[in-house]
């Protein structure tokens, strides 16, 4: 028998592409590259998406229908194609950002999240072009803290492929799982899902041109981290603690993680969250209820800068629950505590980057 077009194109169209019910001629799946030489017929199958999950079950269906209707001598090699095309590899994300700072800490409550967010104002108000990555998959804040719980970003069209765009507020670009999904539901998931997530967050965001990416990480060392260091080089780690013991010996295992052998993210320094608590009658007064300078010992026991010391005061605690963080008033004595750890997270970054080679990311360990 001879083969012609018209013959494959029917058998094509008794498939169903089961995404939308359609057949694979209706869905335009059908490159026009279809090829006969006497028995062999080979064309491209079109998906949206390289990572489309019935791209092996439709395949498989395009084949048998053509071996049903046409004839089961036929010889027929699939190809595929996607319209979409695919996320750059691991290591070549994000190469318009020139740094990316992971806020981090050992104990949840410690202030990383109001560190994060205040930071990245702040660095924005120096001028800076900044993102803030909420990458607290089970415990977002960026969406209450920056007053945008109700934003739902959108997806544009950026070199093919379908990119998330991140919300702006105070002059800082914005992306958060909160955005997404209603808060409790992520914590039903499993690793791989949250770890996903947050690799699109990470490679399927339009983040642009940036400066500085500040990354808002969980609390402790868990598998988000690991997704992080494999996803991102991470510039440098900013360490938040309060004075407390219990805080201090948590940060201690922040630093750890990051100066392991494998993972040689540098340390840019640490913070000391709620230094001392100021009433806001007595402005001048000091009273240092979780022990005074507990940071500073730290950070020179271990070698690295005391980048700053915010104190406890109701206003930044107000402020934050209201989606307007301290750092838009520098005026202010917290205000202006932002401003000066922004200036100094600037120039340890910049020191860094004189010193030390740029940070590789984690491998991901194969087999
Ligand atoms: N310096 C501070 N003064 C007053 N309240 C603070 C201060 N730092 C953080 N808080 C409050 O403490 C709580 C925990 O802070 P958060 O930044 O969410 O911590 P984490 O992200 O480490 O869990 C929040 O209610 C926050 O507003
Ligand atoms: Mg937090």
């Amino acid at each position: 028998m001879a083969l012609y077009p018209k013959l494959i194109h029917d058998a094509l169209a008794t498939v169903r592409y089961p995404g939308n019910g359609k057949n694979l001629i209706e869905a335009e799946m059908v490159a026009d590259n279809l090829r006969i030489e006497g028995m062999k017929v080979s064309f491209s199958l079109i998906f949206e998406k390289p990572t489309d999950p019935f791209m092996k079950s439709v395949i498989k269906a395009a084949e048998t229908a053509i071996h049903t209707y046409v004839s089961p001598e036929v010889e027929v090699t699939i190809a595929t194609e996607s319209r979409q095309a695919p996320r750059p590899e691991v290591g070549k994300l994000l190469p318009q950002v020139k740094n990316v700072i992971a806020v981090s800490s050992g104990k949840g409550g410690v202030g990383k999240s109001t560190v994060a967010a205040n930071l990245a104002i702040a660095l924005a108000k120096l001028g800076h072009r900044v993102g803030l990555l909420d990458a607290d998959i089970f415990g977002p804040s960026v969406p209450k803290m920056f007053h945008v719980e109700e934003a739902r970003p959108y997806a544009e069209r950026v070199d093919g492929r379908d990119l998330i765009v991140p919300i702006e507020k105070y002059g800082v670009k914005l992306l958060s799982i909160g955005f997404f999904v209603d808060p409790g539901t992520a914590t039903l998931w499993r690793g791989g899902m949250a770890s996903n997530a947050l690799k699109q967050l990470v490679g399927d965001a339009h983040w642009g041109e940036l400066d500085y990416l500040v990354l808002d990480t969980p609390p402790g060392t868990s598998d988000i981290h690991l997704t992080l260091l494999q996803t991102l080089a991470i510039t440098g780690a900013v360490i938040v603690s309060t004075p407390q013991q219990v805080a201090l010996a948590d940060a201690r295992k922040g630093v750890d993680m990051y100066l392991n052998e494998k993972v040689n993210v540098p340390i840019l320094g640490l913070v000391e969250n709620m230094a001392w608590f100021t009433p806001a009658e007595l402005p001048e007064n000091r009273y240092y209820i979780f022990g005074k300078e507990g940071c500073k010992r730290l950070a020179e026991e271990l070698n690295v800068p005391l980048l700053g010391q915010i104190p406890l005061v109701q206003s930044i605690c107000e402020s934050g629950d209201q989606g307007t963080p301290v750092a838009l008033d520098s005026a202010t004595i917290t205000g202006s505590a932002f401003m000066q750890l922004a200036a100094a997270v600037v120039r340890q970054v910049d020191k860094r980057n004189i010193e030390k080679e740029p940070t590789r990311i984690v491998q991901v360990k194969k087999g």
